[in-house]
């Protein structure tokens, strides 16, 4: 399949999925996340994939999250959308009934930290970096990072990461479970396809089993997802928010006031 922001390539029962805009650090604009939810429905239609391997194009960056300069004049109204479009999306490939392994190249912040936290397994290179750094531009995560990241490295931990924006590196994140695996750069497509074929020699119907009853685990917490993405948007209507993406476009601190 065709992509503009995305490369869809299929061998030996491996979809595997790039996301494709090295020199923005492959942030999600909102084509990438429309991109995205397409390519799993085409992998969800095709029998010769059996599991997807999602990683970011270039040495330093899976995903660094969602497109800062592209949302940074969206209204409260279009935050609302851009939310509900990432929570769908994600939960698209959360709910992958083939195995979906997170092959995290370098920086995975915001959006990126968050589609990671969607994949079934998540295996990073040694130079990966995770953070939800939102809060550094006034806004909070929109694409279901308060929660599952809660869910995957417990409350004081996650608590830190969403209250300072501050960085893990992956000896951290394996320490918190983030992460399943570390793994030299060079090593880390092979590393994820040696699992990914295992795992498909297995009962594709155990497998989507598996799936769905890990994620149904969580159901219950599900409130949390609707909220994140109306506060999301009430985000939108304040200063600090201004104030937060025009000192990360201008490359300076921001001065937040709480207005
Ligand atoms: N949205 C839009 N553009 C982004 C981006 C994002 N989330 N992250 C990086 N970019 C762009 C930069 O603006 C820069 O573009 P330019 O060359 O046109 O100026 C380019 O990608 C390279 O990034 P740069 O900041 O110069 O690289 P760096 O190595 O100094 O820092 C990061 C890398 C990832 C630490 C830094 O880019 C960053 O903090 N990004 C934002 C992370 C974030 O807040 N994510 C959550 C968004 S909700």
């Amino acid at each position: 399949m065709e992509f503009k922001n995305l490369l869809y390539e299929v061998a030996d029962g491996i979809c595997t999925l790039t996301i494709n805009r090295p020199d923005k650090m492959n942030a999600l604009n909102q084509d990438t996340i429309n991109e995205i939810k397409q390519a799993f429905q085409a992998i969800e239609e095709d029998d010769a994939v059996k599991g997807v391997l999602l990683t970011g194009a270039g040495p330093k960056a899976f995903v660094a999250g969602a497109d800062i300069a592209e949302f940074s004049a969206f209204t409260p109204g279009q935050a609302e959308k851009m939310a509900q479009n990432g929570h769908r999306t994600f939960n698209e490939v959360e709910h992958c009934f083939k195995p979906v392994v997170a092959a995290i190249n370098g920086f995975a912040l915001g959006g990126g930290c968050e589609l990671a936290m969607a994949c079934h397994i998540r295996i990073a290179s040694e130079n990966a970096r995770f953070g939800q750094p939102e809060i550094n531009l006034g806004i909070i995560p929109g694409y279901g990072g308060t929660q599952r990241l809660v869910r995957h490295i417990g409350f004081a931990r996650a608590a830190e990461m969403l209250l300072t924006g501050d960085m893990i590196n992956a000896n951290e994140a394996k320490e918190a479970g983030l992460i399943s695996k570390i793994v030299p750069q060079e090593n880390l497509i092979s590393t994820a396809k040696e699992l990914l074929n295992k795992i498909s020699q297995k009962s594709p119907l155990a497998i989507a089993q598996i799936i769905k009853l890990i994620n149904r685990y969580y159901e219950h917490e599900s409130g949390g997802f609707e909220s994140e993405i109306s506060e999301f948007a009430d985000c939108f209507n304040t200063e600090d928010f201004k104030e937060g993406v025009s000192a990360f476009l201008e490359k300076r601190k921001a001065q937040f006031t709480g207005k």
